[in-house]
């Protein structure tokens, strides 16, 4: 479908920045997706829910492609990824939620997995997608409730939250080559994950649209996830001691609504920069001046907390015209209203040349800056 020829980018984005491209075409199915490509002689960019990325310029010769494609389907897990189907549940007719998947299991002659496939379109909203497997009794996402944005989209920076990746419950995923418009599947190794990274961010950046994700979701004995950050905290003030998938659930969405900003309110894409990862040996110099230093070791090093370093440089609530660093998260940039991409970019810059002045620490962005 042809939204416009010229079209304002404005609600597209989460960071509410006017921009302008020359056609935005929102494709629900490969084939239109295929047929659009086959086309297409302008410059080229694949969108989901505009939650990461922030627009600098205009795009006058662009052409934006909004995946919408939709679906949800469980496949039942006998032999892990070779899952065979044994029922597929639509999610176009808002009916998906009213199917319990214990009615699956019972239809099935032989001994079920208690993992279970689900085979999700790219362009379905994660948040949604989320609330589904909650409703269902699937765990595994829980910790990842309310991150903006699409299911397709989760691999580009194997999206993360509260001590959980997407890689830990991912199996495999589809994508069309933009070159020769064919499908090819990769798995986990294939996509080679890391914080906030995947292939689709380096050596294949721009060259795929992920059409299709499959995602291993756990029928019961659920693993939970309640020592990272405020969660278990939250659950006791809750007054809950023996927490399900869906208590954790609530408990990040309480978490997250108390410190991130609501895109609908306040412009934003989240964290700006990534957490940066230093050696033990700089972590222990710095720790030695700053003793109030945030960090987490990691295998490599110890990952410091880069709103602890914003604040640290005095930026936290300072606001410059319609921009401004958030004041209940420094690692969150904030359009007011008609700021401009090029001044939040401009703002970020002077973020990272005074934490390298101040602590020798280079921030590298998250969002994708076009
Ligand atoms: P977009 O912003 O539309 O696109 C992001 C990138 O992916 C772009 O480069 C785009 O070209 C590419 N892309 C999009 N769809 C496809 C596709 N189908 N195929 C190929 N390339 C594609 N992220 C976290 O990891 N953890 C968080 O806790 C978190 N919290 C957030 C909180 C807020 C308030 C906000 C606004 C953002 C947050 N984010 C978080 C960032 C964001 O939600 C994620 O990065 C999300 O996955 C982006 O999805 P999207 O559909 O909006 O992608
Ligand atoms: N902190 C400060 N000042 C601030 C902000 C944070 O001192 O202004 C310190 C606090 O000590 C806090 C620590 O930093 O304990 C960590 O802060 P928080 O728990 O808010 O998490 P974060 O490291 O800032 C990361 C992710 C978020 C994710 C949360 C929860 C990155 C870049 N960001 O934020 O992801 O939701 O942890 O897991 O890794 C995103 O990627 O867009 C995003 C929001």
């Amino acid at each position: 479908m042809l939204l416009n020829k010229k079209y304002n980018l404005l609600t597209v984005n989460t960071f509410g920045i006017e921009a302008y491209c020359k056609r935005l075409v929102a494709v629900k199915t490969v084939t239109a997706l295929q047929k659009v490509l086959s086309e297409n002689t302008l410059h080229l960019y694949l969108l989901g829910g505009g939650s990461n990325v922030l627009f600098t310029k205009d795009f006058y010769n662009w052409l934006f492609i909004k995946n919408n494609i939709k679906g949800i389907k469980t496949l039942e897990n006998t032999e892990g990824v070779s899952a065979t189907e044994r029922r597929s549940v639509e999610s176009d007719t808002g009916q998906r939620n009213n199917v319990p998947l214990h009615d699956m299991t019972q239809r099935n002659s032989v001994p079920l997995h208690e993992d279970v496939i689900v085979e999700i379109g790219a362009g379905e909203n994660w948040h949604s997608f989320v609330l589904w497997a909650l409703q269902n009794n699937l765990g595994g996402v829980e910790n990842l409730s309310l991150i903006p944005g699409t299911v397709g989209a989760a691999p580009i920076q194997n999206i993360g939250a509260y001590g959980v990746e997407l890689k830990d419950i991912f199996v495999k995923l589809e994508a069309l080559n933009l070159q020769t418009l064919d499908i090819e599947v990769f798995t986990k190794e294939n996509c080679q994950f890391g914080y906030r990274q995947s292939v689709f961010k380096t050596d294949l950046k721009g060259k795929y649209c992920i059409t299709k994700v499959y995602l291993k979701l756990k029928k019961a004995h659920h693993i939970l996830h309640t020592q990272y950050g405020d969660i278990q905290r939250t659950l006791t003030d809750m007054g809950i001691e023996n927490p399900t998938i869906q208590d954790i659930s609530r408990a990040v969405v309480h978490i997250r609504q108390s410190k991130l900003p609501d895109p609908s309110v306040l412009g934003n894409a989240g964290s700006f920069f990534k957490n940066p990862e230093i050696s033990q040996g700089q972590f222990y110099i710095l720790k030695n001046q700053y003793p109030n230093m945030v960090g987490y070791p990691t295998t490599n090093g110890v990952k410091v907390a880069a709103g602890w370093l914003i604040e640290q440089c005095g930026w936290k609530g300072k606001r410059f015209g319609d921009v401004g660093v958030h004041a209940q998260q420094a690692l969150v940039l904030v359009n007011y209203g008609s700021g401009k991409g090029l001044a939040i970019k401009e703002l970020s810059e002077k973020i990272q040349a005074s934490v390298l002045e101040k602590f020798g620490i280079a921030l590298m962005t998250e969002v994708n800056i076009v």
